[in-house]
C-alpha cells in the first residue's frame, strides 16, 4: 500500500504540470515537475537509465516538506518525469524526506538513503534528522521496516542530532558499504562523519572523516567523494561561508577539498581548496561514475538568498545545472559540460577579427547557445581594457560578462536580466590568462547562463530571468580586443 500523501503528490504533479507552459521551462536543464524543486538526490544508474531524484515540494514554488522528485534519462539531457518516490509520510520523516543517496545492491535492487526530519514538539520545532532507507520493490519505493538506521545513537559525543544529514553511500571492492554524512560538532560549525556496513541495512559510527577546524562556513551539507585522476576529492556544501579573497562569495556554496584517502586507516588528508563554482547559482551537487567511466557532477543551479526572484516571476522555482565531466589537472578540479552536449551543436558561425565599440555580429543571437570566445593576447595593435560579451539582450535587458586584463578579472552581471530586487546580481572571479589568451565557453539555456572558463579550470552559473524576446548577443571593447569566436544553436 503505498501512502495517502504520496498519492496526493502525484496526483497534484500531473495536474501541475500542465500549467507550466513548455516555453516556461529549460530545454535541456532538469527542472522541477510541479512546484519547487532543491538538491539533486540518489543520482544512479539503475537498469539502463540514470536516475536523478530531487528535494521537491510540488504544491507551491517554495520550499515546504520535502518529497522526493523522480526523473530519468539515457544521456543525462533528455529528461523524463516518473511519479514522485517519497513523500513524508512515516512518523520519523513526517516533517521531510531530506537529501539523499542511492546504489544498486548485489541483488538488484536500488536502494535509496535520504534523511528523516520530525520536528521535536513542543521545543520550538527543533528537527530531529535521522538516516531512513527506501529499496525498490519493482513498482515502488518501499521504506525499510527497520527505519530510521542511524540515529542519535550512532553519533559521536558532542555531534547534534538536529544536523545530521544527506547520506552518500558506496559501495566498497571488498562488498561492504560506508555512507558520509553532514554533521553538527559541539563547536556549531561542520564536519563529516564516516559510517560502515556489511550489509547496507545494518549500519555504525566509524570516524569522524573530516572536520571544519572552524574554516570554510558553519554545517557542512550535502557531503560526496570520489576518486578522481589519482586523488581523492571530498566536496560538500558549507552554510554561512566567509568570503577568502575570490573564492567562497556565495555564502552558501560548494566546497571542493583534494587531498589522498589512505584505504587500510579510511583517513583523508586535504591537500588544498577551491570553490566549485565562482557564479551566482551553484550548491549542493552530486556525482556519478558514468557507465563510460567518467565522473559527472549535477549541482543544485539555484542559491538559498535569491530563489525569491524566480518565485516571484514563475510558478515554479528550481533547476539542475548541466551534467559537467570532471579532472583534476595540477591540483585544480576542472568542469566541462558533459560531451553528449557538443553532438547538439547546430548551424555554426564564426568570426575572427578585432572588436572595437559595441559590436553585434551576423548570425551571433538565441537563448540556446553554445558560445566558445578566445581573446586574444593584448598587443600593441589590440590592447583592450574591458572586453565583454552581452547576450539574452535586447533594448531593456541584457546578461553581460566581462574581463579586465589588468585586473585578472572576470564578473558576471545579471543586473539587467529581469530582475526587480535589491540583491547582488554580480559576482567576480580571478581568472588568470593563458599565456595571455582567455578562453570561456558560454551556455545558455532559455533561463541560464554556465560559463567554463580556460577549458574548464573554473565554472560560473546563474539563472536568468530575462523575457525570451532578448536574444541579441554582442561583444563590447574598450580599446581594441582580437578575438575568435563560434557559435552554435543547441538542438536538444
Ligand atoms: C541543502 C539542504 C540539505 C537538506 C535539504 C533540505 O540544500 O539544506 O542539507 O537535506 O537541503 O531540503
Amino acid at each position: 500500500m503505498i501512502s495517502q500523501t504520496l498519492l496526493e503528490a502525484r496526483k497534484f504533479e500531473e495536474i501541475a504540470e500542465k500549467q507550466i507552459s513548455e516555453t516556461d521551462r529549460p530545454v535541456f536543464h532538469l527542472s522541477t515537475r510541479a512546484g519547487w524543486m532543491n538538491d539533486p538526490n540518489g543520482f544512479s544508474f539503475f537498469e539502463g537509465e540514470y536516475h536523478l531524484f530531487y528535494q521537491y515540494h510540488p504544491y507551491a514554488s517554495h520550499w515546504g516538506p520535502m518529497h522526493w522528485g523522480h526523473a530519468v534519462s539515457r544521456d543525462l539531457l533528455h529528461w523524463t518525469y516518473l511519479p514522485a518516490a517519497l513523500a513524508p509520510d512515516m512518523p520519523y520523516d513526517r516533517d521531510g524526506c531530506f537529501s539523499g543517496s542511492a546504489l544498486t545492491l548485489p541483488d538488484g535492487r536500488h536502494l535509496l538513503m535520504y534523511t528523516g526530519v520530525k520536528k521535536e514538539y513542543p521545543v520550538m520545532g527543533k528537527e530531529i534528522q535521522t538516516q531512513c532507507l527506501a529499496v525498490w520493490d519493482g513498482t515502488e519505493y518501499r521504506k525499510y521496516e527497520k527505519n530510521p538506521v542511524l540515529t542519535a545513537e550512532d553519533l559521536p559525543e558532542g555531534a547534534s542530532i538536529h544536523d545530521f544529514r544527506d547520506p552518500k553511500m558506496f559501495l566498497l571492492e571488498d562488498g561492504t558499504y560506508r555512507c558520509i554524512v553532514g554533521s553538527r560538532p559541539e563547536d556549531g560549525s561542520g564536519q563529516i562523519l564516516l559510517f560502515e556496513s556489511e550489509d547496507a541495512f545494518h549500519w555504525s559510527f566509524k570516524k569522524v572523516l573530516a572536520e571544519n577546524k572552524g574554516r570554510f562556513g558553519k554545517m557542512w551539507e550535502c557531503p560526496d567523494m570520489f576518486y578522481l585522476d589519482g586523488k581523492c576529492v571530498l566536496l560538500t556544501s558549507p552554510q554561512d561561508m566567509l568570503p577568502k579573497g575570490f573564492e567562497y562569495h556565495n555564502g552558501n556554496g560548494t566546497l571542493c577539498l583534494i587531498g589522498d584517502f589512505d584505504r587500510e586507516t579510511e583517513t583523508f588528508t586535504e591537500e588544498s581548496d577551491q570553490a566549485i563554482d565562482y557564479g551566482i547559482d551553484f550548491y549542493a551537487p552530486q556525482t556519478i561514475l558514468t557507465q563510460d567511466g567518467r565522473r559527472v557532477m549535477i549541482g543544485w543551479m539555484q542559491n538559498w538568498d535569491t530563489c525569491d526572484l524566480h518565485m516571484e516571476q514563475r510558478i515554479w522555482c528550481g533547476q539542475m545545472s548541466l551534467p559537467r565531466e570532471l579532472s583534476i589537472r595540477e591540483g585544480r578540479l576542472y568542469q566541462v559540460p558533459i560531451r553528449e552536449l557538443d553532438a547538439c551543436r547546430r548551424n555554426e558561425v564564426s568570426f575572427e577579427g578585432v572588436v572595437e565599440g559595441t559590436q553585434s555580429l551576423d548570425g551571433f543571437a538565441g537563448r540556446l547557445v553554445d558560445l566558445e570566445l578566445e581573446i586574444d593576447v593584448p598587443d600593441e595593435a589590440a590592447s583592450y581594457r574591458k572586453f565583454s560579451v552581452q547576450f539574452a539582450k535586447n533594448e531593456m535587458y541584457h546578461t553581460q560578462l566581462s574581463y579586465r586584463p589588468h585586473e585578472e578579472t572576470l564578473k558576471i552581471d545579471r543586473k539587467f536580466s529581469g530582475s526587480r530586487r535589491a540583491v547582488i546580481h554580480q559576482r567576480r572571479a580571478k581568472v588568470s590568462l593563458r599565456n595571455g589568451k582567455l578562453k570561456l565557453r558560454v551556455i545558455l539555456d532559455r533561463y541560464s547562463v554556465e560559463v567554463f572558463i580556460n577549458d574548464g579550470e573554473q565554472a560560473m552559473s546563474a539563472v536568468i530571468y530575462t523575457d525570451l524576446a532578448a536574444d541579441e548577443i554582442c561583444f563590447v571593447s574598450e580599446g581594441k580586443t582580437r578575438i575568435r569566436a563560434t557559435k552554435w544553436d543547441l538542438e536538444v
